[in-house]
């Protein structure tokens, strides 16, 4: 008998308990009415008188052990649990993954690009760094011509090539003359990209931005036409509630030329600080093709007629989402560009 309670007693030892299912089953195991030792307890009756005070005294160590070391463990697992519970602060809010978003600049041009698409523009590409004849010369920009001026055009120095000029192209016109070159009428194409000038920085210029040339090239082609689809994008961008007004203007290279304004979106057309006052807002400069860039690029001017357009990006993203101030588009703050 005292080695079956000695053994007892090493199964207590060794038996590990982790969790709430072990400890139950040790409660099962030694301390319940079914257990061994419980069994052991009713068979001291039995045992000759002179044994059972040394083997009652064993039992009870035994039961004693088995009691403490429940009690222990016990203990153990719920301060454990408690203390998970404590450092579990389920009020914290869950980690939110940002998920990455087109800049509102690369939406609005996405746009505008899917609109044109729709209606048969297919789109044409340039290059950012340019030479005079592209950006200006075949643009009918003579050499004597302001806009050439070193205030606007940010100039390139090239050691190895001093034959040329190269520069930052001060608008996306010279894919007009890089896709006529390219190609024989009809054409009609948008050219979207970045243009670069040498200006001041306000709340309404910006050194480099986003635009959309348009060149349409066909026999017959009118005034109308190009009125027509610019009207057509404003009001189906803006809403059939928007206004457009032509503006004569000029452009060395469209003759004809007017300017697209459209009603301010951010006062209504009241008058504000972003629209001056005036309630319309420039879009860009269109006009019909002048025949000496017909000329430049072997087009015979008798035949064929066009028009072109040159829209700001960021004049109509700032229109479409009430935007007052151009340089928010490029400080790249979060905060801002989230909301698109
Ligand atoms: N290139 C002109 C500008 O940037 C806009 C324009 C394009 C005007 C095409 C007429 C025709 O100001």
């Amino acid at each position: 008998m005292l080695a079956k309670i000695d053994e007892i007693e090493n199964e207590i030892r060794s038996f590990s308990i982790g969790n709430n299912e072990d400890l139950e089953k040790f409660r099962l195991s030694f301390l319940s009415r079914k257990s061994g030792l419980s069994s052991l307890f009713d068979d001291l009756k039995s045992v000759e008188k002179s044994e059972k005070p040394l083997i009652g005294k064993r039992l009870n160590e035994v039961k004693k052990l088995a009691e403490t070391k429940y009690d222990g463990e016990k203990l153990k697992l719920e301060t454990s649990v408690k203390k998970v519970k404590e450092e579990l602060d389920l009020s914290i809010p869950g980690r939110t993954f940002s998920v990455g978003r087109e800049h509102i600049l690369i939406q609005t041009l996405n746009d505008f690009i899917s609109i044109f698409q729709k209606i048969g523009f297919s789109i044409a590409e340039g290059p950012e760094i340019e030479d005079e004849f592209y950006n200006f010369d075949a643009l009918n920009t003579p050499e004597y011509h302001p806009v050439r001026d070193i205030q606007d055009t940010f100039y390139i120095i090239n050691k190895f090539d001093d034959t040329k000029k190269y520069l930052l192209r001060t608008h996306t016109s010279p894919i007009q003359i890089r896709t006529m070159l390219a190609n024989k009428p009809p054409i009609r194409i948008i050219a979207p990209g970045k243009a670069y000038r040498n200006e001041t920085v306000t709340m309404k210029n910006y050194f480099t931005f986003y635009q959309v040339e348009g060149l349409y090239v066909d026999k017959n082609v009118s005034m109308r036409d190009l009125k027509g689809v610019l009207s057509y994008y404003v009001k189906k961008y803006f809403g059939a509630e928007s206004k457009t007004r032509f503006r004569p203007s000029f452009f060395p290279f469209t003759e004809p030329s007017a300017e697209l304004d459209i009603s301010c979106f951010i006062c209504k057309g009241k008058g504000c600080r972003t629209c001056k006052n005036s309630g319309w807002i420039e879009l860009g400069g269109c006009g019909m093709v002048d025949p000496n860039v017909f000329n430049a690029v072997g087009y015979d001017p008798e035949i064929y007629s066009g028009y072109a357009f040159g829209l700001g990006i960021e004049r109509i993203a700032m229109m479409k989402y009430g935007i007052s101030d151009i340089r928010m588009f490029y400080q790249n703050d979060v905060r801002f560009l989230d909301q698109f």
